[in-house]
């Protein structure tokens, strides 16, 4: 059941990888029956970002009051919703609101979905199960290139807008048979439905009970704590949000949507000419970003999450200033190089940038203030995200592909050292483990050594 719970809450990164992605393959069709200044195509692309920056910001106190699962069913309509009306638009002023509408529907799931995932799975197995999510995005954007590649022709663009209507009814009809997460129903002082929830969840024979008593005892020693927005600034709390925000900022920062969004265009600036070499290199991206997230899922609780991280930091960084390096001195690096680096940069990426801040952001934070914590995380997921997007073809035509991708290279390496001093190490902990860490006194990134001293102490106990 946990699978089945995990392929579903992911078809909202499928959605939110696809919603990305087709906005630049069907602009050739669709300005031929809509022409857009470059203003109004701008306020069209971003109105998806921009509504899920303004989603990201309601999304954990929706979700901490309606469920999971319920709000998760509310995203899904308003996916196949968005879809249809951008379907069908008669107006520009129409696909705006569409895409607003899809923009806000993947705010909401963007902190939903791997929350849901990271609440309902056993803690061996959380990594992997969370970074399916990333495994979605990233098919979805990939599917959204390939379909650009496949389908082309006056009005396609109707079809391919359409076609995210079908994955939105799916996630719908999916999350109909999935039980609610039984942390929130225990938040909420149901504990018999949240037993209920757990066995639909777990394998037959699973210590249901003893799983239940810790998510009871976690929640009994959080009550009569503050939970609003202020209570994300208190010193046992504040780590963990610096922690998740900055995972987010360094994650745009490393100029990951700089590539997925404008690949063909650094391509050309890398002097390679061809349309179709161009579009090969983005599909390039896209099924590296994909292939490396599977083995990312395959890591993550074998090897760690803060191994990952300093590596995919260092690989990134090194990649972006081989690129400089080769933009500056042409003669030095042969043009294939950089195709081969840039997927190194991208797999770089893929293998912890990509999964690791959505799936810590969902570890980090106590129970009662999961949902408002993720939000901020998140916030800082778009935002940043629509501050590179926004800037970089500005960045390009002003000050230069090397300069911006220095900015990016050295924003990397600030990477390493955030992750050696304030990152934890959560792999195989319970998120109540994680809790109890969190309000010992003792400092976040210790959480991993800090456990197994609580451990031993209780062992001696006995
Ligand atoms: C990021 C997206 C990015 C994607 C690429 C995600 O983790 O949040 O902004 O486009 O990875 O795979």
């Amino acid at each position: 059941m946990i699978y089945f719970l995990a392929t579903v809450a992911a078809i909202a990164g499928f959605l939110f990888g696809y919603d990305e992605g087709v906005i630049a393959v069907v602009r050739p069709s669709l300005d031929k029956d809509f022409p857009m200044g470059p203003l109004v195509a701008g306020f069209m692309t971003a109105a998806v970002p921009l509504g899920a920056l303004a989603a990201a910001g309601l999304a954990g106190r929706i979700i901490d009051r309606f469920g999971r699962r319920r709000v998760l069913m509310a995203a899904a309509a308003l996916f196949a919703l968005g879809a249809l009306i951008a379907a069908a638009i008669t107006a520009v002023w129409m696909l705006v609101l569409a895409r607003l509408i899809l923009g806000l529907a993947i705010g909401v799931a963007a902190v939903g979905a791997p929350l849901y995932i990271a609440e309902t799975a056993p803690h061996r197995i959380r990594g992997a199960l969370v970074s399916t999510y990333q495994l979605a995005i990233t098919i979805g954007i990939l599917v959204s290139y390939l379909t650009g590649l496949f389908i082309s022709g006056d009005g396609t663009w109707r079809t391919m807008f359409g076609l995210g209507a079908v994955p939105g009814l799916l996630f719908l009809a999916g999350l109909a048979f999935l039980p609610e997460s039984p942390r929130w129903l225990v938040l909420k002082g149901f504990p018999d439905d949240a037993r209920a929830s757990l066995r639909r969840l777990r394998a037959a024979g699973w210590p249901v009970d003893g799983e239940l008593d810790e998510m009871v005892r976690s929640a009994q020693a959080q009550a009569g704590r503050k939970t609003g927005y202020r209570a994300l600034l208190e010193p046992a709390i504040r780590p963990a949000l610096i922690v998740a925000v900055g995972l987010f900022f360094l994650q745009q920062l490393s100029g990951i949507n700089a590539v997925i969004y404008y690949a063909p265009q650094i391509f050309s600036h890398a002097g390679f000419d061809s349309a179709s070499t161009q579009m090969l290199a983005t599909v390039g991206v896209g099924t590296v970003n994909l292939l490396t997230t599977v083995l990312a899922m395959f890591l993550i609780d074998r090897i760690g999450r803060r191994p990952l991280l300093i590596l995919g930091f260092a690989g990134a960084s090194a990649a972006m200033l081989v690129i400089v390096l080769a933009v500056i001195e042409p003669t030095l690096v042969p043009s294939w190089v950089i195709i081969v680096v840039l997927l190194l940069y991208i797999a770089s990426f893929a293998i912890s940038l990509g999964p690791l801040p959505h799936v810590m952001m969902s570890e980090i934070f106590p129970l009662r203030v999961r949902g408002l914590g993720m939000s901020m995380a998140s916030i800082s997921n778009w935002g940043f995200n629509f501050i590179v997007v926004f800037s970089f073809p500005l960045m390009l035509a002003g000050p230069g592909l090397a300069f911006t991708f220095t900015i990016f290279a050295v924003i990397c390496l600030g990477g390493i050292f955030f992750t050696m001093t304030r990152v934890p190490e959560t792999t195989g902990l319970s998120l109540e483990a994680i809790e109890t860490h969190c309000h010992s006194g003792r400092p976040l990134v210790t959480l991993k050594r800090g456990v197994a001293a609580g451990a031993a102490v209780a062992a001696e106990d006995d």
